[in-house]
């Protein structure tokens, strides 16, 4: 058994004790969440219990959730930065409150993983009279409490800036200790919920590398917070009590607990091992990487390159294995990236690109026992690997044309040019500084500082427009994504009608203009099928069927017709939606034409939602079809 699965196994065994009931991951994409691309936090497929809606499992439920970040790619490169990571979570909906939970979180860590306590240090939120919200000192106390219970004392720090002062508990602003899936106050849209949180830190003892020297010169003495490598976050309780309204901080109808804590991280801190990369989440990587070259990991001057390849090649598999594809848009998009990235840093580690296909079984073998079904994927992993390799190494041969042909014309390389070999050829600065000085041409002053404004400037571009994900207001968008939702629903049953039973769903995406749906079929809808399914569709919303919701075992839900869209991912207890003029009768086609196993939300009857068009169709991939619907517009 590896640490990774012992840990992770443990958690869940521990709050399971607790009365929790274990629930799987969600998809790494979000279904039916207009507003995020990728689950980037163990709460989000959670959103709706915070608000009172009933979890089918009870009110308190623990999973390990896959997670990605894709605004942590540029970090990765340290001992700790990783897109992908598994999220250890527990929540409580309207049931205990902080302090259960911090109990909970001292005692996985110090009695059922035996972390020394002498290691562990702790923030809490300092409060804040805008919000009208008191500092915590009732989350300070109970840690105060269980601390000395093991003998150890923990000094509160009201000004963590001025450094440790021999403290253990430290009070932090809503920078650092409020949590919301926008972040701090000031940016969270109105119907948005958040609130206070307590995190715990583990100490790797004080760092003396120039690094960490330079980062204490410049930015003062040592915090828990401090980026110097000493301090290592490994769990979140969030207190999850406000929603953002027009008129300041509402309480929520219930207090919820969030917590989320990395695995890989608590696994860093089990072993004392401040570097992730030499843990059982990516140690059999990072000996692979090792295998396919001369140069060792153990060398400072490689550590980046072996930590870029390990952490996106997993990232990448990871994300295939949930559905995405290589594209040059949202999810696809950031695939893309991440594999090109990752081919990229291969030439800097003399590893030819091809081989780091070899790379996927070894990710299969570290997440095959907790994720069986990664197995049954690995050959399809290595042909779209293999198809994105061949695809970037042509672009990057038209690069380095296009290179050429610039150093023919003028013979300085500027941080412009730079950027648009970037943009355009996957081309990053390393290489075209080394190919301008193979040619002889002029570096431009300053190019690094420059191509950095170039690229910040960029991304701040594809900031705001994930920004307008939550444009009109999450309410609004709500509304329209739930009727969008129902329309995914009447949507795979009338593809189901006209095309046949053998299609199933491969995934959904909404946002409040529109839907896509991606299904099996080989090959393009006729004109005629086409006007079929939307006059099937149409003609159930027009007969106003009602929508209803039933909670049951699995069993019995696929018993009754239920179709599923991943069979394992669903909880032992669940919710089925079903549609039609008797919803919960038992004749499909007569009682209803729709009954799917799914966490909602919905409309409550069809006729809410207004007349839809079908939108464009088109080919995913081998055998899958992607086609979009919208409302007509009135
Ligand atoms: N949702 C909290 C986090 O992601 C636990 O940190």
């Amino acid at each position: 058994m590896s640490d990774l699965f012992f840990i992770r196994q443990k958690y869940l065994t521990y709050l399971s004790s607790l009365n929790h009931k274990i629930v799987p991951s969600a998809p790494l994409v979000p279904e039916n969440d207009p507003t995020t691309l990728f689950s980037s936090s163990g709460m989000q497929s959670m959103i709706p219990y915070f608000f009172g809606e009933a979890h089918p499992e009870g009110k308190r439920v623990a999973d390990s959730q896959k997670c990605f970040r894709a605004d942590d790619i540029e970090e990765v490169g340290d001992n700790r930065h990783t897109t992908f990571f598994e999220m250890l979570g527990n929540w409580s909906f309207g049931d205990y409150f902080k302090k259960e939970q911090i109990t909970f979180i001292f005692n996985f860590l110090i009695k059922e993983l035996k972390i020394d306590p002498n290691k562990i240090y702790v923030s809490c939120f300092s409060g804040n009279k805008d919000l009208g919200i008191d500092r915590d000192d009732v989350a300070a106390n109970v840690w105060q409490e269980l601390f000395s219970s093991v003998g150890v004392s923990m000094k509160i720090v009201a000004n963590p800036e001025e450094g440790l002062q021999d403290g253990r508990i430290f009070f932090y602003g809503e920078k650092k200790n409020w949590w919301s899936r926008s972040g701090i106050p000031a940016n969270m849209p109105i119907g948005e919920l958040g609130g206070p949180d307590s995190e715990v830190f583990y100490d790797f003892g004080e760092q003396t590398s120039d690094l960490a020297k330079k980062i204490h010169e410049t930015e003062g003495p040592c915090h828990i917070n401090c980026d110097c490598g000493r301090f290592l976050e490994i769990g979140n309780s969030v207190f999850m009590q406000y929603q953002k309204t027009n008129a300041g901080f509402e309480p929520l109808a219930q207090a919820n607990i969030d917590f989320g804590g990395g695995l890989e991280r608590i696994l860093a801190a089990y072993q004392n091992q401040p570097d992730v990369f030499k843990t059982a989440a990516f140690w059999p990587l990072i000996e692979k990487i090792q295998s396919f070259t001369n140069l060792s990991y153990e060398d400072d001057a490689n550590k980046k390159y072996f930590r870029i390849i390990a952490d996106h090649m997993k990232a990448a598999v990871m994300l295939m294995s949930d559905g995405v594809f290589p594209s040059s848009k949202e999810q696809g998009y950031v695939l893309r990236r991440l594999l090109r990235r990752a081919l990229r840093q291969a030439a800097y580690l003399e590893i030819k690109q091809e081989t780091l296909v070899e790379l996927v079984p070894v990710v299969i073998d570290i997440y095959t026992d907790f994720y069986p079904k990664l197995k049954d994927q690995e050959e399809k992993i290595s042909q779209i690997l293999q198809a994105e390799q061949l695809k970037f190494s042509r672009s990057l041969s038209k690069g380095l044309k296009e290179f050429e042909r610039m150093a023919s014309q003028q013979n300085e390389l500027t941080a412009y040019l730079a950027f648009k070999l970037y943009e355009s050829f996957g081309f990053p600065l390393e290489l075209s500084l080394e190919e301008a000085q193979v040619k002889g041409l002029k570096i431009e002053k300053n190019i690094k500082e420059l191509y950095l404004e170039q690229k910040q400037a960029h991304s701040n571009d594809s900031k705001s427009v994930l920004k307008n994900k939550f444009k009109s207001g999450l309410a609004d968008q709500e509304e329209m994504s739930v009727k969008y939702h129902s329309v995914t629903h009447l949507l795979h049953a009338a593809l189901r009608q006209v095309l046949g039973e053998s299609v199933e769903q491969r995934g959904s995406n909404i946002t409040a203009e529109r839907l896509r749906f991606d299904f099996s079929y080989p090959k393009a809808l006729t004109i005629e099928e086409k006007e079929q399914i939307t006059n099937l569709i149409n003609g159930w919303i027009k007969a106003d069927f009602q929508v209803s919701k039933q909670t049951m075992p699995k069993s019995e839900a696929l018993k009754s017709g239920a179709i599923a869209l991943f069979v394992d991912k669903y909880p032992d207890i669940v919710n089925i939606y079903s549609i039609g003029k008797n919803p919960n009768g038992d004749k499909r086609g007569e009682d209803f034409i729709s009954r799917e196993l799914c966490s909602g939300p919905h409309v409550e009857h069809t006729g809410l939602i207004g007349e839809i068009v079908l939108a464009k169709e088109k080919a995913v991939a081998d055998g899958i079809r992607r086609i979009y619907a919208l409302q007509k517009s009135s």
